[in-house]
């Protein structure tokens, strides 16, 4: 490698100068999650009234996504790879896109040019004595999209943790700025009563040594709270959080019996607080690798006994999971959802577990249907589908007839609806 610290001056620029090299009609990636670059994307923003239709490619945006708000049409079209809170009423209002795919295949889109990167923005640390920037909390598919952009800019921001795992050298970064901000934080969500006694049913289905995957939310939180009395669990998860930091120092996450990876927390991107941005920094069991890896279903299926534990919208009597439609408007995506579920099928005593409330809208509406709603999508299909949880119970699809199936799945709905589950289930044909 070069002697990085040569001609490091000539790449320092202000965040102005750096997204000034952008032109109108360029497709611009920005680093996922957490990691996204904050002084990068505002500086873009601002120039809003001389670009046109820039391509902005981001999967899970937790920052304001000012490049989706109205107005912004012109300058910007974002393509959401995942719809989030701050990008779903512009995908609804048709000033954005959705490109559904699995978190895993992002990389490839990137690196077979089926979307063919022109800019990255991306958030790493400073540099460490050999001149290597980690990216912190998002290696994601923004490693990959540094590989394959013709123009790398980076926010160099102390604040940013040093995780192991991926890394990138200053020789590939263009354009530098240097900004210490806060890092984007995700507060833990409220549990209640309905997610303990979910927890509490996942909580059952998981042995001592298992691996881990946990999905965002109420229900993934509610979970580790009924793990406490276990022993020596690990992770291998496309993401985790706060919750995943209290049991590690409870003793009980160890990763001492993975069977890939042992000894080490492996995740793709991680999203929280500063307690979990403080517990990863300079750890030395704490890897991120990009998510062609860490998602992959065959890496997924090298740990035995892995657990993916995942949530849903709706599931229907075949076993069919819809996580990301509320009718026919995208609410999510599938994320790693599939990824981890087909990985899980594959690990030896592996199990994955797609866990919901049984109703929604105060209870007014059930979320174990007949039918998937009009216009819903398909996100784990009835063949890969495998453990269904609600607060009412666990059954094990796998193996089961559609008969069986529709019977485990009434069983488990909210006591309000079953009967009328029961009826339309033989008005359908299934019972
Ligand atoms: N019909 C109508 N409304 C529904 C509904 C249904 N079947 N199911 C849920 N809703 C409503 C809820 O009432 C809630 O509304 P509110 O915010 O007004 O209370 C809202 O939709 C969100 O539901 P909730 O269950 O709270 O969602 P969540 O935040 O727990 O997220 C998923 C659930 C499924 C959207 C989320 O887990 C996801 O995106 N999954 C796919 C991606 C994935 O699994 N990735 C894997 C690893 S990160």
């Amino acid at each position: 490698m070069s002697n990085w610290r040569e001609n490091y001056q000539e790449r320092l620029v202000t965040p102005e100068q750096a997204v000034g090299q952008i032109k109108s009609g360029e497709r611009v990636v920005i680093g996922h999650a957490c990691g996204e670059p904050p002084s990068l994307i505002e500086a873009l923003v601002n120039r809003a009234p001389e670009l046109n239709s820039v391509e902005i490619v981001h999967m899970v945006a937790m920052g304001p996504a000012k490049y989706a708000q109205p107005g912004m049409e012109k300058s910007f079209r974002h393509n959401a790879l995942f719809v989030g809170s701050s990008t779903r009423k512009a995908f609804e209002e048709k000033r954005a896109d959705f490109t559904p795919c699995f978190f895993s295949e992002i990389p490839r889109l990137f690196k077979n040019n089926t979307l063919a990167v022109d800019v990255v923005l991306i958030q790493v640390t400073p540099p460490d004595e050999q001149g290597y920037c980690s990216f912190g909390i998002s290696v994601d598919y923004t490693q990959a999209a540094t590989e394959c952009a013709k123009l790398v800019i980076a926010q160099i921001n102390s604040r940013m943790p040093r995780t192991g795992g991926a890394k990138i050298h200053l020789d590939k970064i263009d354009l530098i700025v240097e900004k210490d901000e806060p890092l984007i934080e995700l507060k833990p969500p409220e549990i209640g009563e309905v997610e303990k006694a979910i927890g509490e049913n996942v909580a059952g289905l998981v042995p001592d040594g298992a691996t881990l995957q946990l999905g965002i939310g109420a229900i993934p939180d509610a979970v580790l709270l009924f793990l406490k009395g276990k022993k020596d669990l690990g992770i291998h998860s496309e993401m985790f959080s706060d919750g995943v930091v209290a049991l590690a120092e409870a003793g009980v996450i160890t990763n001492r019996k993975k069977t890939s990876n042992p000894g080490k927390f492996i995740a793709t991107f991680l999203m929280g607080t500063r307690k979990l941005y403080d517990f990863v920094n300079n750890n030395p069991n704490v890897e991120l690798h990009p998510v062609d890896y860490v998602n992959d279903p065959y890496v997924i299926g090298l740990h035995e006994s892995m657990i993916s534990i995942n949530s849903a919208l709706q599931v229907d009597l075949m076993g069919q999971v819809n996580a990301e439609m509320i009718g026919s408007k995208q609410f999510s995506a599938v994320g790693g959802q599939v990824d981890y579920v087909r990985g899980s099928s594959r690990s030896m005593n592996g199990k994955s577990i797609i866990a919901l409330p049984s109703t929604a809208a105060g209870g007014k509406i059930s979320r174990i249907t007949c039918e998937l709603d009009r216009g819903a999508a398909v996100t784990t299909s009835r063949n890969d589908v495998h453990y269904v949880v609600t607060e009412y119970g666990a059954v094990d699809l796998r193996g089961k007839s559609l008969r069986a199936r529709a019977e485990a799945l009434i069983g488990i709905a909210h006591p309000n609806f079953r009967s009328s589950l029961m009826a339309d289930a033989k008005e359908k044909g299934i019972l």
